[in-house]
């Protein structure tokens, strides 16, 4: 049989899809991947069921279903003050994902670097090898995951394309402040770097943060893309639905790459969302929503062996396990799903070179119930 040259060659099965299985072989409770377990707002349902039957079944223009195009520049207005184009500056993606990977295909050229801080989102670096250029890596300040900017200055050569960026921060819960916006801005003003802003947990924030989008700073605006998801916003990971934000010169680029790739994303939801928008709620309760998950979870499970590392947005609280094993992070998450029946991730395959802190990830994004259950069973650790 003939053996195909692997674009991604060190790229296996990622650990969400490993955990996930494992969790259902010995049933067990999964605060593993990043999903809520209960049912996302009915009203959404419904408008996406109404949509379907007025025959919005057919495709929408390839930036997106104008009207949503129009209610997400108003959005963008309201929360960060930054006046854009709903046909140049807005385009609807198959989710999050696919926003970061398009942006990346759109500026990436063969020995390009892009800078990434780690623990980051496991589908950067094989978007960033995909497309021939060099993922240079800085680890963000353990315990409390900060970025030291002057690592970022040192690291930046004249072959720095980009810089990826993301707040709240999965797998940590560390959120980026004004000042490291600030830091970011003076750092790459007068070069050529583009960010990448990853910001599918704009709307958790916890303790009265704000949460600090690129989009808010104009001269980081102007050479940045904003990538977005509905499914993370809506309790409906399922729906791979999202958005990138950018300047017309990149979205015009980020276009091509779109056009023959999607070109255009499903029209009921789209439909449904520029409808569900309509009221700030549907967006505005989320942040209090996941913090009494959140508190609920850590009242639980604070008189555990786990020492509770601190969360400031997103699915997702780490905890230090060094008091119960000195077992490798990989070999302990895969312990407790069998042993303990509950699946959780290890914060070493965040990194490139498997980093083990002896740390792993509670995502809090579950019922009350689960998380009683789940808490039961960690107080047994
Ligand atoms: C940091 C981060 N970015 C992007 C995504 C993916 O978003 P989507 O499901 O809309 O592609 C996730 C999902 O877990 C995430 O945690």
């Amino acid at each position: 049989m003939q053996k195909l040259i692997s674009k991604l060659p060190h790229t296996g099965t990622n650990i969400f899809t490993i955990m996930s299985g494992l969790a259902i072989e010995h049933n067990a409770i999964n605060l593993g991947q990043g999903f809520p377990d209960y049912s996302m707002d009915q009203h959404l349902v419904e408008w996406v069921n109404k949509a379907m039957k007025e025959n919005y079944n057919q495709y929408v223009p390839m930036a997106g279903y104008t009207p949503l195009l129009n209610t997400l520049v108003k959005k963008i207005k309201n929360l960060y003050q930054q006046e854009y184009n709903p046909q140049k500056n807005i385009t609807i993606t198959p989710g999050g994902t696919y926003a970061i990977y398009t942006a990346l295909t759109a500026i990436l050229h063969s020995g390009d670097e892009v800078i990434v801080f780690q623990p980051c989102y496991d589908s950067y670096i094989p978007n960033i090898i995909i497309n021939g250029a060099k993922p240079v890596f800085i680890d963000m300040d353990y315990p409390d995951f900060t970025i030291n900017w002057e690592k970022v200055k040192q690291s930046i050569t004249n072959k720095t394309k980009a810089i990826i960026i993301n707040s709240p921060h999965n797998p940590t819960g560390a959120i980026l402040t004004k000042s490291d916006l600030l830091k970011l801005q003076e750092i790459t003003a007068n070069t050529k770097i583009i960010i990448i802003s990853d910001e599918v947990y704009e709307h958790i924030t916890f303790d009265g943060e704000e949460h600090e989008s690129v989009l808010k700073y104009p001269d980081l605006a102007n050479r940045s893309f904003a990538c977005f998801s509905f499914g993370k916003v809506f309790n409906a990971t399922g729906w791979k639905l999202g958005y990138a934000v950018a300047p017309e010169w990149l979205m015009n680029e980020f276009k091509k790459v779109h056009q023959y790739n999607a070109f255009s994303c499903n029209a009921p939801m789209q439909v449904a969302i520029h409808n569900y928008l309509q009221n700030p709620e549907s967006y505005n309760t989320l942040s209090s929503i996941q913090q009494q998950k959140r508190d609920y979870f850590t009242s639980l499970i604070q008189s555990s062996k786990f020492k509770l590392l601190p969360t400031k947005g997103s699915f997702f609280i780490c905890a230090d396990y060094s008091s119960i094993s000195n077992e490798d992070d990989i070999s302990f998450t895969q312990r407790l799903v069998k042993d303990n029946k509950i699946a959780t991730i290890p914060l070493s395959v965040f990194y490139e070179n498997k980093t083990d802190n002896k740390i792993i990830r509670f995502c809090f994004a579950k019922t009350e119930n689960t998380l009683k259950q789940a808490a039961e069973k960690i107080l047994n650790i």
